[in-house]
């Protein structure tokens, strides 16, 4: 065997404490999948005092980043800090720095790469080092090396993915026990499902991240992430997901990307998915990506998305992979997405549509509702009237067939000036109608 290679971590919280832990407890395996031991150089945290999820020798901690990255025995960097401060610039300076030493680094920061990931990428290119994500999307899912190496000869037609393992908890607590988004939240905080600050969560900021990163790796380009329309779901109401199943469905936070004609579309929002789906049994914290590739077909990946050792088992993958590049002085071989495909805009997006509007309990009102709809060329697939007790509003609730989202718009204004519509109470896409000929 080789002499052993030397690995940095920065950042022992989460992730960290299961990186280590799985080097400590998997080590002979580790050292023979990666051809030689690995050995824990530093790990830097920001306060050594703390107590740690796994015991470690106390010598082994550090809060010196520079002394770690400057560090010519050390060939590789862990980075699991995160976003200190909120800032994603200093994660990926302490990058770009390893990456300018040559370096190989490792990171499960979804931010910094969904931001900065080309920048980096370039960086990474220019290296003798390499860099590797494999974490920062779907945590424990091998999502991001399937798509480079085992489905690299298909053109991926899209990718709809679970991928906030948060609001996928949420959701299904919302659907068993009929509650509300807020006493679901409050209660996924106190079990350590969602954080004091959810609103990355739960605005469906996270999954932004991560569909930016995926959609870039699968069509090859430029997916900047402010040209992701996302939308959370805080709007989501018990009656919603009532109605839901009342229809045949459930409603899920989806990541979608999809190739079009013209260019892609990427978006992340709160979509009805049919019951019979392979989306739709995704419950709980447990994360899932659909997608379609011309030639592999239907595939879905399954599997916690985040957590110390499911992302750690991701991190520990992408070490052993950087640490037989090291042996064989060589690095990874994947070219930085360079297309600029057109990013289509929400307002083009052509899907189905739920509506849940507020009436006027008498007769005649669904006709008036159907013509303002159909002036815009809006068609009903079907319509329901919740609440058959005469009650004052009563629900009447609509899935449209397929429309553009700017016409749908459109029609929404003149359905809510009709003077026997109170309000349009939601609007939620409705996705995956034939997963064998295309997921809408
Ligand atoms: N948690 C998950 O399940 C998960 C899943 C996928 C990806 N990720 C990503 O993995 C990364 C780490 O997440 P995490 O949940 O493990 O975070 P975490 O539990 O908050 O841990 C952060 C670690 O970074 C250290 N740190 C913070 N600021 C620092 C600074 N200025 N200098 C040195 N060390 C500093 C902290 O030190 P102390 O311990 O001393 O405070 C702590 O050890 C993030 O990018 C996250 O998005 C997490």
């Amino acid at each position: 065997l080789d002499k052993p290679i030397k690995v940095g971590i920065i950042g022992m919280g989460t992730v960290g404490s299961g990186v280590v832990k799985i080097l400590i407890e998997n080590r002979d395996h580790i050292t023979q999948q990666a051809g030689v031991s690995v050995d824990i150089s530093r790990i830097v945290v920001k306060n050594p005092e703390k107590n740690r999820a796994v015991d470690i020798d106390p010598y082994l901690l550090s809060t010196d980043i520079h002394e770690l990255i400057n560090d010519p025995t050390v060939p590789l960097i862990v980075e699991l800090v995160g976003c200190p401060n909120g800032s994603s610039a200093i994660a990926k300076d302490w990058i770009l720095q390893a990456l300018a030493q040559n370096k190989h680094v490792v990171t499960a920061n979804k931010e910094v790469i969904a931001k900065y990931g080309t920048q980096l990428l370039e960086a990474a290119e220019k290296s003798a080092g390499g860099l590797y994500y494999e974490a920062s999307v779907a945590g424990g899912i091998p999502i991001i090396k399937t798509l480079q190496e085992s489905l690299a000869g298909n053109r991926i037609q899209s990718i709809m993915g679970i991928i906030n393992g948060t609001t996928n908890y949420m959701l299904t607590q919302m659907t068993r026990f009929n509650q509300s988004f807020d006493s679901v939240l409050k209660e996924a905080q106190r079990l350590g499902y969602a954080e004091a600050d959810p609103t990355s969560d739960v605005e469906g900021y996270d999954a932004a991240y991560k569909i930016a990163i995926l959609s870039s790796i699968a069509f090859q380009t430029k997916v900047p992430v402010e040209s992701v329309h996302c939308e959370g779901i805080t709007k989501i109401t018990a009656e919603d997901i009532q109605n839901a199943a009342n229809l045949g469905y459930v409603i899920k936070l989806v990541a979608i990307a999809k190739r079009l004609k013209d260019g892609i579309q990427v978006r992340v929002h709160p979509t009805f998915i049919p019951k019979t789906h392979p989306l739709a049994s995704v419950n709980d914290a447990f994360n899932a990506i659909f997608l379609q590739g011309d030639a592999v077909g239907d595939l879905m990946l399954y599997g916690k998305g985040a957590g110390m050792l499911p992302t750690g088992s991701a991190v520990i993958a992408d070490i052993i992979d950087a640490v037989r590049n090291i042996r064989f002085n060589c690095k990874p071989r994947l070219s930085v997405p360079n297309k600029t495909e057109h990013i289509s805009s929400i307002n083009d997006t052509v899907s189905r549509f739920y509506i849940n509007t507020k009436v006027v309990d008498k007769p005649g009102v669904l006709a008036d509702i159907a013509t303002a709809l159909g002036e815009e060329n809006v068609s009903l697939q079907s319509v329901i009237q919740m609440g058959i007790d005469h009650n004052d509003p009563v629900s009447l609730v609509f899935i449209t067939h397929e429309v553009k989202e700017i016409n749908l718009r459109k029609a929404l204004e003149k359905v809510s000036q009709l003077p026997t519509v109170y309000k349009i109470a939601n609007v939620i896409r409705v996705e995956g109608a034939n997963i064998n000929g295309g997921t809408n």
